[in-house]
């Protein structure tokens, strides 16, 4: 257990989860959790920095947590808080903002995304978005972060925070290195598979939530976006439609993407998007009892909350401590 690295992750309960978060991350986050000492952060912080609906996001917080465990997230093995509960995040923000500069947020993909997005709320926090995320991410002496492909270059900019942290004032935060999956880090819009799937999406047949009931997800499938040709095989490039519906199965019903291309060999579009849809339903259903399930019991969840926020904050304390040690803060003992 002690000699195991360090692994951080966390999703934002904003909205409701798409089969993106689950592929590109959520899903990951099982299967690499006896691996590492696993810690698993619901960024409710991070949310902020677009418009919330207070009452939905509370709810959503509680309800992200649910889905982890619904996942497979031990909570005897991992540990899994809310960003907001250990407010070291926020405090080691302030830190690491002043050795970055503008000019590395201004340029983030995400960042320009959003501002245009949100273009009636450009505010300090969604240029700072990163910074947070660094912070998440270093207090923890954090070796590996599993993201989707979008999350990339927030993860470049934590190493440099890092190393530019520790040349300045001595080794102090381990340098991370993203984890990002061969197959299903960008999982695609299935209305426009040019496009990430996103749940901030305004159509809603571009993304399958994972509170989706099986017909609104068989019904999605079919409506999904491919090509004019007929054949089905792997080319994210030339045939992006059929080579993300291929990723997705092949996620969903547990066979390698070249097992995938044989088993719909000479099949239809068609016929082929139902099996993916049905697969997908097949795999969310006893992710959405179990959640349901979870739900009824509140105590329960907060309970996981209330001692994950503990032994985070005993590892992020310790943490922001010798920052503050380093960089000159004055303590009183
Ligand atoms: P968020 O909440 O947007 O997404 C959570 C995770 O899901 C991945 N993801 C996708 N993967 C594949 N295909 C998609 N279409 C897709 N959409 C989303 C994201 O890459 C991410 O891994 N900033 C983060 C949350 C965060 C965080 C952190 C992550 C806050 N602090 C520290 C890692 C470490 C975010 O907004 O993720």
């Amino acid at each position: 257990m002690l000699d195991k690295k360090t692994l951080f992750s966390a999703v934002q309960p904003s909205g409701v989860p798409t089969i993106g978060n689950y592929v590109g991350a959520i899903n990951n986050f099982v299967k690499l959790q006896d691996d590492y000492n696993c810690i698993y952060s619901i960024a409710d912080l991070h949310c902020l920095t677009v418009r919330q609906n207070p009452a939905e996001l509370r709810q959503a917080t509680l309800g992200l947590l649910a889905l982890y465990i619904a996942c497979g997230i031990d909570p005897e093995k991992c540990i899994m808080f809310v960003q907001s509960h250990v407010h070291e995040h926020a405090e080691l923000t302030w830190v690491l903002n002043t050795i970055t500069y503008p000019g590395e947020l201004n340029r983030m993909t995400q960042f320009k995304d959003k501002s245009r997005s949100h273009a009636d709320n450009v505010n300090m926090g969604l240029m700072d978005y990163p910074v947070l995320m660094a912070s998440d991410i270093l207090l923890y002496g954090t070796s590996v972060v599993p993201v989707g492909a979008d999350q990339k270059q927030h993860i470049e900019l934590t190493r440099d925070l890092a190393i530019r942290f520790n040349s300045r004032y001595s080794d102090t935060f381990i340098v991370p290195e993203g984890i990002i999956p061969k197959y299903g880090a960008k999982i695609m819009s299935l209305a426009d598979p040019t496009k990430k799937m996103s749940k901030s999406d305004e159509n809603l047949n571009a993304f399958i939530s994972l509170y989706d009931d099986t017909d609104t997800i068989i019904r999605k499938f079919k409506r999904a976006v491919t090509d004019s040709d007929t054949k089905i095989y792997f080319d994210p490039e030339n045939k992006a439609g059929i080579s993300n519906l291929l990723t997705i199965y092949s996620v969903f019903a547990g066979v390698s993407i070249d097992e995938a291309v044989r088993q719909f060999e000479g099949k239809g579009y068609g016929d082929f998007k139902i099996k993916v849809g049905e697969a997908v339903a097949e795999g969310l259903k006893p992710i959405t009892e179990k959640r349901l399930e979870l739900m009824k019991n509140k105590d329960y969840l907060n309970k996981v909350m209330i001692d994950g926020a503990e032994k985070a904050s005993r590892i992020a304390r310790k943490t922001l401590s010798k920052v503050y040690r380093k960089v000159g803060l004055y303590r009183a003992e």
